[in-house]
């Protein structure tokens, strides 16, 4: 029997990918260490798993409550909205969905028809894609370059612009770069999107992990009715909240309308139990985020110390989220071993050093290899030593 077309247009996550063959590696005894992570290597505040204890004792919230998100949690997003990314949003304008990423697929299909265009700005999150192509859009790339520290400007986004574009998707501190964009080149972007009247997805994960100069501001402090932004984020990074799924979208009341719809007939409302431990994390501050950076931004400053003495391996100064990407097209061009990609040298890595990276494939760009330093110090710097080694062998 048929089945959807999908199935040939959708991939799977590919940073999962990575993860699954290092915990194979793992189970047969390996010394693998995994540079693939996507999450923060920290347990949740301990205050987050008492208000979840406390939640689970409720019988109340045994029971199905409202499909966008408990009242008390949404006005907690609201209230600290407007505190760290400065704008004003009624709480009726927030969506509670299963992570950010639940949240980003709703999103793709209360906005997009048949054959709309969707800009994704390359390298980007392995996400961004797929889930424009299950809504039925078609993901238009611009590709970045690293001379330019990954970032687009308007020339670039003006050469791909048709009258189908309806939707750049937007991602500063970026995953997989960790480059931030300044104020005025984001704004320089957002003026464009709003002339013409395009949609962005601003998608807000990291934006309490930016460890030099400024975070990049959101479009919503322009646009602060919500006529063309539409606003991704959750605690799942900056609370090492990851497990828990929770994320939302912010949008205005006509995409929160078919949002809400949408996630009705989907999933209905995220686990209360999760939607309280999220509000207590909101509620209590920045402090253990803040504990995280710290921790971050040492092993950043080692990681990039570390690659700058690593034969032709270079890498841009990403300054947020906990990713470095790591130019690694020296060694891809079939001189060394079999090596024609950085997928091969991401499998030759972990297969013969047990060092996990993911390849830079995953995210839209052979020659690179993005590394997550969201695992111990220790780790990290036996890691690094180990593909310290590995080049050299490759050398010679
Ligand atoms: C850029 C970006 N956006 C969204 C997400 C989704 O996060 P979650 O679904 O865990 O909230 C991730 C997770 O890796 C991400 O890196």
């Amino acid at each position: 029997m048929e089945i959807s077309k999908l199935d040939k247009l959708i991939k799977p996550s590919g940073t999962m990918a990575i993860s699954n063959k290092a915990r194979e590696l793992k189970s047969q005894g390996k010394p693998v260490i995994g540079f693939g992570a996507g999450e923060p290597d920290f347990p949740s505040p301990e205050y987050v798993v008492e208000a979840a204890k406390e939640a689970i004792e409720d019988p109340k919230n045994h029971k199905y409550s409202p499909v966008a998100g408990l009242a008390s949690l949404r006005n907690e997003i609201a209230r600290t909205t407007l505190e760290y990314s400065g704008f004003e949003i009624d709480p009726n304008n927030i969506l509670v969905s299963n992570g950010g990423k639940q949240a980003i697929i709703t999103c793709m299909l209360a906005i997009l028809n048949p054959s709309d265009e969707v800009i994704i700005p390359a390298p980007y999150w392995t996400t961004y894609p797929e889930a424009v192509k299950i809504a039925g859009g078609n993901p238009i790339f611009i590709q970045s370059t690293k001379e330019q520290d990954f970032k687009i400007d308007v020339d670039m986004l003006e050469s791909v612009k048709t009258d189908k574009t309806k939707l750049l998707i937007w991602c500063s501190p970026s995953n997989p770069t960790g480059v931030v964009y300044s104020k005025e080149e984001a704004d320089a972007i957002y003026q464009w999107v709003f002339d013409n009247n395009i949609w962005i997805m601003s998608d807000e994960l990291y934006e309490h992990l930016v460890y030099e100069g400024e975070n990049t501001p959101s479009p919503a402090l322009i646009d602060k009715n919500l006529n063309n932004t539409l606003i991704i984020n959750g605690v799942s990074k900056a609370y090492s909240m990851t497990g828990w799924r929770v994320g939302w979208l912010i949008a205005n009341n006509e995409v929160m309308g078919l949002a809400k719809k949408i996630q009705s007939q989907a999933t209905s409302n995220v686990s209360n139990v999760s939607q309280l431990a999220a509000e207590s994390a909101l509620k209590n501050g920045l402090d253990v985020t803040k504990e995280m950076k710290i921790a971050f931004d040492r092993r950043r400053n080692y990681a990039i110390k570390k690659l700058e003495t690593i034969d032709n391996l270079s890498v841009v100064n990403g300054s947020g989220a906990f990713y470095l990407y790591v130019d690694v097209n020296f060694y891809c061009t079939g001189k060394f071993l079999n090596i024609n990609s950085s997928e091969d040298f991401c499998n030759w890595l972990i297969e013969n050093y047990f060092i996990a990276f993911v390849p830079g494939e995953v995210f839209g760009t052979n020659g690179f290899m993005r590394l997550s330093y969201a695992l111990s110090d220790q780790e990290l710097e036996e890691g690094l030593e180990r593909l310290a080694t590995a080049i050299n062998d490759l050398n010679g």
